[in-house]
Formats: structure tokens, C-alpha cells, sequence
């Protein structure tokens, strides 16, 4: 065949509104359909819509599995996610499909760095509350003791997931003066030294950190590993922050650990389920402030995050190395 009168090969996009330039490269080389609202594609037409594709661009909030690879018939080759995370992802039912995963790594992890610490100084500075008591007429006048959080420098902060994103947290830390940065994990890391950081068991830098962020990938292995027993563990004035996944936190024991001042305050990007109902008992605590998921929500790297999707899935369709494979 020739390559005009070969049939063009298509590729379903989960949303309408994916950032233009990745869209359009597309666009250039395949026959793209997309799912017309700007909300997740409901299950039953991304079931549907996804038969006879060769290529998904997909979400984090759908969900890729046995099911859905079923119905998606043998030409499927590739699912380019625009995410770092893959935990939507059956990784073990495509790959045994022969289908090939993309996902972006890298182009987010300033972005999420940057937010995370912006997570870490709007909790332990209590900027919403603050705001909020403006709202309120709270604000009588200027008071000592009033508003007072806790501050960075001399502080111990420990990272669970030092990893792109962790490391980036770390180095911007450093212009915190803060005393240690902790990070746990199987091994040490030679970036650890560089940035100056120490390498510690999970449960040292449980009850060590005076400030503990998650930026782990959710696995089985983190699935919920802060419960109940590892709050009891962290220090009474702790700030928890996760810009991860949600799965990574027993909620419940978060909650608890928030109502009962076993900890602080936390700071959370990521929640179960997401979005958080407005009603959620967590978003009534003070000591917790929540964001909706935005940890990579800036126009640049949303930009970048669906170009390298794009590139991903054209370099899979031309069978070349991708970008950045789930390996
Ligand atoms: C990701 O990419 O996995 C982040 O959670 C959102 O960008």
C-alpha cells in the first residue's frame, strides 16, 4: 500500500481542550477524534469510543484496564497518558497486549516542585485561613500572637519519593535554610549528596521531620502507608504535605489525625476521591488545606506535557523508540 491511499490510523483523545500545539501534531498525521466535553470521558464512551483506535491519549482520570483493552480490538498499539503518574493504568495487562505506554516525565517536575512548596508555605503560614478571617472581619488589628504558624529555617523536612520531583522539592528547600532535609526510600541516592540530603529508614524520618512531603509514586507498596500508625509516630507539630496521590493517605486516619492535633496541619494536592465533595468534614478542619490537583497546572508544562504525549504516540505508530516509555 501506498501511503495515499493508506488508510489513515486513529487516535481518541479523552478530552476537547488538550493544548493546541500537541493536538495539532496529531492532527498533521492521523485521523483524531476527541470526546467532546471538558469533563472525563464517562466510562461507557471511552469503552466505546476506544474500538478500532490504534492510539489512546488518555488522562489520569481514566481508568485502563482488562475491560476496556478488551473492547479496544487488536490495533491498538499505544496509550500515551498526559501524566507523570500511571496508577490508572493496568501496566501488567497492556504490556502482556504487547501495547506500548508513554507518559511524561520530566516536563512537569518544576512545576510540581514549585507548587508543592508554595502547598508547604500556604499551610504552615496559614495563608487561606488568613484570608478567610479577612472575609470573616476577623481582622481587628495587627496582634502579637495572632495568625502565627511555623517556620521553615532550622527545620528538619523529610521527603518520602525522592525522586525527580522529590529532588526538585529538596533544592529549592535549600534556599530555605532549613537545618536537615531527610529522604527515605530503598537506596541511597547520589543526587542525595549533591543537593545535601541524608538518607534514613522510613520510620527515622517519620518521627525525625518537623515537615513531611509525599511526592512517591502510588504503587502497592504505597498504597495507604500513612495510617493510623505512622501519624501516631510523626512529631506533635508536624506539617504534612502530599502532592502524590491520594491512595498514598488512609483519609480517614488523616482526618483523625488533623481533628485529634496528632499532627499540625497538612497540605494536600491530591485527595480520595478527587474532586473532594465541597461538603468533605476535611475541608471544615483548618489545620488542612486542599487544592484541586493542580500540581502541574501551569500553561507552559500543560503545553509540554501534551506534546510529549503527542510524541510519544507518533513515535510508538512509527514503531521508533518513544520519548518516554513506562518501561
Ligand atoms: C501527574 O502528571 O501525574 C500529575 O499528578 C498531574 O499532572
Amino acid at each position: 500500500l501506498s501511503s495515499s491511499n493508506m488508510s489513515k490510523r486513529k487516535v481518541f483523545v479523552t478530552r476537547p481542550d488538550v493544548p493546541a500545539a500537541g493536538l495539532n501534531m496529531l492532527k498533521e498525521r492521523f485521523d483524531v477524534s476527541t470526546w467532546s466535553e471538558e469533563r472525563p470521558v464517562p466510562r461507557e464512551e471511552l469503552v466505546k469510543q476506544v474500538q478500532g483506535k490504534d492510539a489512546l491519549f488518555c488522562m489520569l482520570t481514566d481508568k485502563i484496564d482488562k475491560e476496556l483493552l478488551d473492547n479496544a480490538g487488536k490495533h491498538l498499539k499505544v496509550i500515551g497518558t498526559m501524566s507523570v503518574g500511571y496508577d490508572h493504568i493496568d501496566v501488567a495487562e497492556v504490556r502482556s497486549r504487547g501495547i506500548r505506554i508513554g507518559y511524561t516525565p520530566d516536563v512537569l517536575t518544576d512545576a510540581v516542585a514549585e507548587l508543592t512548596i508554595a502547598l508547604l508555605l500556604a499551610t504552615s503560614r496559614r495563608l487561606f485561613e488568613g484570608h478567610q478571617q479577612i472575609l470573616d472581619g476577623k481582622w481587628s488589628a495587627w496582634a502579637p500572637t495572632w495568625m502565627c504558624g511555623v517556620e521553615l529555617k532550622h527545620s528538619t523536612v523529610g521527603i518520602v519519593g525522592f525522586g525527580r520531583i522529590g529532588q526538585g522539592v529538596a533544592r529549592r528547600l535549600n534556599g530555605f535554610s532549613v537545618n536537615r532535609i531527610l529522604y527515605s526510600g530503598r537506596y541511597e541516592k547520589p543526587e542525595g549528596k549533591e543537593i545535601g540530603a541524608t538518607h534514613v529508614s522510613f520510620d527515622d524520618l517519620v518521627s525525625e521531620s518537623d515537615f513531611i512531603i509525599v511526592t512517591c509514586a502510588l504503587t502497592p507498596e504505597t498504597k495507604e502507608m500513612f495510617n493510623d500508625a505512622v501519624f501516631a509516630k510523626m512529631k506533635q507539630n508536624v506539617i504534612f504535605i502530599n502532592t502524590s496521590r491520594g491512595g498514598v493517605v488512609d483519609q480517614p486516619a488523616l482526618q483523625r489525625a488533623l481533628e485529634n492535633r496528632t499532627i499540625l496541619a497538612a497540605g494536600l494536592d491530591v485527595t480520595t476521591p478527587e474532586p473532594l465533595p465541597p461538603t468533605h468534614p476535611l475541608l471544615q478542619l483548618k489545620n488542612c488545606v486542599i487544592v484541586p490537583h493542580i500540581g502541574s497546572a501551569t500553561t507552559w508544562t500543560r503545553g509540554e506535557m501534551c506534546i510529549l504525549t503527542a510524541r510519544n504516540i507518533i513515535a510508538a505508530l512509527d514503531d521508533k523508540p518513544m520519548p518516554a516509555e513506562v518501561l
